[in-house]
């Protein structure tokens, strides 16, 4: 038998970092090699991802993840056992059709994906060399350009403000450990500003950005570029804004987008559209994320004519998935993609989307959950795939600095070997000359 078959598989309910039960699954070897991995969790879910599977029993409120855990230790098990893991194609494809349906839903995507995962970690500790090279496939690794949370809304904090995300953009950085500085340093200068005002700032959202309640979603961009200053940075220059707009959650049911932070203000595709045009006039935005519906195929060409000479990203819009991210390029929806791997439920799959992007000039942000847990494989699939970008949360909380500091620790090892995406990142062939 090789080296690098599967023999064993073990799995379990852990927690993610909000306090929810997660998959947790080691794979090992035969000759030896191991490795294991949590999966993390969305709190704005897009209609379209892959489904984990929940006990739905008294345990923590029916979100345990007992039956998932049985799947990956029984029936995936089985289905990769004997499989060699240097060829993770064949062990997903192994995985998907063990559970047989589009979206992983009877198995659970959370238990395929902890198997996904876990069977990388050990085929990279087999090879004694880190996953970001077991996955690179022989290319040079690429330290991602990061964006980084400093306020949060929607979702993740108690729907104070109906955006979802804001986010510093480190574009004047000439390194990534620069770059994890700069942000840092917008951080705490927004905490600053915001205490200054009478704003509560002990408490953080689910990805360790600031929760402030605040009169209208403009204002959380006043507040990013205050902060920006207030850290000696030029915004702009040093330092744009992403806005993760995540429309799909305050979008009713007639069809329009309601912002429930600015007395219930109803909007059409157009006048959502119109709104961030007027952002984008005022404020150094460099990428807008899920600007409209998941399903609002006509609204996201229009978004794209109208604001696609920057970053227009697709998370619940695309939602790591060839298909749609096929059909988003064919009518020029969007011109990037935001790849999560626990939307699609296998590390091949995300890959394929990456591919599929880069080959037609769209960006791909790698991205985690707002449930993550204190793995760092992330940041190792951000760098060996060359994503060119990253966004895993604030620069605050371990499951955020965990990744960020996986990026520095390989940043430092490598010294001046490793390459840095920076700003030219953000550059896009679809708008920057050369037509997809
Ligand atoms: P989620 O949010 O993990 O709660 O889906 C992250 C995002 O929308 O980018
Ligand atoms: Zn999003």
């Amino acid at each position: 038998m090789i080296d690098t078959a599967i023999t064993t598989i073990t799995a379990w309910e852990g927690l993610d970092s909000r306090g929810k039960p997660t998959v947790g699954c080691e794979v090992q070897l035969s000759g030896g090699g191991r490795g294991h991995a949590y999966v993390p969790s969305g709190a704005s879910t897009g209609r379209h991802e892959a489904r984990e599977l929940r006990d739905g029993d008294s345990r923590y409120d029916g979100q345990g993840v007992q039956q998932a855990a049985i799947n990956a230790r029984t029936v995936l098990a089985e289905a990769v056992h004997g499989l060699d893991a240097l060829d993770g194609k064949t062990v997903d494809e192994a995985l998907r059709a063990a559970d047989g349906t589009p979206d992983l839903g009877r198995l659970g995507a959370n238990a395929v994906l902890a198997v996904s995962v876990a069977a990388a970690l050990a085929a990279a500790d087999a090879q004694r060399v880190p996953l970001y090279q077991s996955v690179a496939a022989g290319a040079d690794p690429l330290l991602p350009l990061p964006m980084v949370n400093i306020i949060s809304g929607g979702a993740h904090a108690g729907r104070s403000i109906d955006v979802q995300d804001f986010l510093a953009v480190p574009v004047g950085a000439g390194t990534f450990s620069e770059a994890i500085d700069y942000t840092a340093r917008v951080r705490r200068g927004t905490a600053e500003v915001l205490r200054e005002m009478g704003h509560a700032i002990a408490l953080v959202a689910d990805e360790g950005g600031l929760g402030p309640v605040l009169p209208t979603n403009r204002a959380a961009l006043d507040m990013v570029v205050a902060g920006i200053e207030r850290a000696g940075l030029r915004p702009g220059t040093d330092v744009g804004i992403a806005v993760d707009v995540a429309a799909t959650q305050f979008l009713s049911s007639d069809g329009r987008y309601v912002l429930a932070a600015e007395g219930d203000r109803r909007l059409n595709a157009e006048g959502l559209i119109d709104e961030l045009v007027q952002w984008c006039a005022h404020y150094p935005i460099v990428s807008i994320e899920d600007a409209l519906g998941e399903d609002d195929w006509e609204g996201w060409v229009e978004a794209t004519a109208r604001l696609g000479d920057r970053q227009l990203l697709g998370d619940d819009f695309f939602v790591t998935d060839a298909e749609r991210l096929g059909r988003g390029i064919k009518v020029r929806a969007a011109n990037a993609v935001l790849v999560k791997p626990n939307q699609t439920g296998t590390l091949s799959d995300a890959l394929a989307v990456i591919r599929l992007a880069q080959e037609n000039g769209y960006r791909t942000v790698l991205s985690a959950r707002s449930g993550e847990t204190e793995d760092s494989w992330l940041a190792d699939l951000a760098l060996g795939w060359r994503t060119g970008q990253i966004k895993v949360g604030s620069t605050m909380r371990s499951e955020r600095t965990a990744k960020w500091n996986r990026l520095l620790q390989i940043e430092s090892q490598l010294g001046g070997t490793v390459e840095y995406a920076g700003a030219s990142a953000l550059s896009c062939p679809t708008i920057d000359g050369v037509p997809a």
